[in-house]
């Protein structure tokens, strides 16, 4: 069987139809694929299980030389494709990806929590971070709150889908079970992110509107939980220092030099 028409493209794989109700993610990388694949899988079929607003996941196949996934084709644009560039568009969306993400957070794991240790330990494998700076990081993640919350970890508009029976959410890749305000700044710090995606639509590439989105996200997140803005703040170092380990070349130097200016702080 031949894969169909391109569904939409991320950063880590494309998506394509997959006969008539499927849609096969095809990562880029044919070597970390099977690494990606099996961990992406793991993660699916725990959500699953969970009754979330996901895309029903329909196994793994070897394709093209590469562990692929299968998973129910959603119809229809991301939130980000849809956001429009006016003042009501982008407060519409901010606050509803707010919802979902509270949503979400509502479903708490049977499992030991991992996010901190695997943030944890992915910032003491990043060498362009220093031994002091490192220690300054650990120290703070040792402070933060644990939780078994559900969190989805990449968690921004271009991973939900806008399907005619709600928006969906997909690419569970990351999912980690630990605090929500961990994933809440990472959202936090992915709106803010210079680093654009292919294609990116006038509500990223004109600066002023991607900061009034990410405004009117953490407005809705903090008068939806009644938490204080600054536990949300007090992950920006170890977020910041996790992202290093996704980038490379002068992101990677931008993301270090943010992390820099926070520790200073
Ligand atoms: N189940 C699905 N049904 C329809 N389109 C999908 C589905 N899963 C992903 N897509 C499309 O493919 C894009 C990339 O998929 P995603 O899982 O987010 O990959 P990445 O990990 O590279 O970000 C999405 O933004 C979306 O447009
Ligand atoms: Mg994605």
């Amino acid at each position: 069987m031949r894969h169909g028409d391109l569904l939409g493209m991320g950063n880590t794989a494309n998506v394509y139809q997959w006969g008539n109700t499927e849609a096969i993610k095809i990562f880029h990388d044919q070597e970390r694929s099977r690494y990606e694949a099996s961990k992406e899988a793991k993660n699916a079929e725990i959500i699953n299980n969970l009754n979330l607003r996901a895309p029903r996941f329909c196994g793994t196949l070897e394709y093209e030389g590469k562990q692929c996934l299968l998973y129910e084709r959603i119809n229809g644009p991301t939130m980000l494709m849809q956001i429009a560039p006016t003042i009501s568009s982008i407060s519409y969306y901010a606050k509803q990806l707010a919802q979902l993400q509270v949503e979400i957070h509502q479903v708490k794991v049977g499992i030991q929590p991992n996010l901190k240790t695997e943030l944890s330990s992915k910032i003491l494998s990043q060498e362009i971070i220093s031994e002091g700076e490192k220690q300054v990081i650990k120290e703070i993640l040792e402070h933060l709150p644990e939780s078994n919350t559900l969190c989805h970890y990449d968690f921004h508009p271009g991973n939900i889908i806008l399907s005619s029976e709600g928006p969906i959410i997909i690419d569970w890749l990351n999912a980690l079970v630990g605090h929500e305000t961990a994933d809440v700044a990472r959202t936090s710090m992915m709106l803010q992110s210079n680093t654009l995606p292919p294609n990116a639509p006038e509500i990223l590439t004109r600066r002023e509107l991607r900061e009034l989105f990410h405004e009117e996200y953490v407005k809705e997140y903090v008068m939806l939980t009644g938490k204080e803005y600054e536990e949300i703040t007090n992950w920006t170092a170890p977020t910041l220092a996790y992202r290093i380990g996704e980038m490379n070349g002068s992101n990677q130097i931008e993301v270090l030099a943010k992390l820099r200016m926070v520790l200073k702080r």
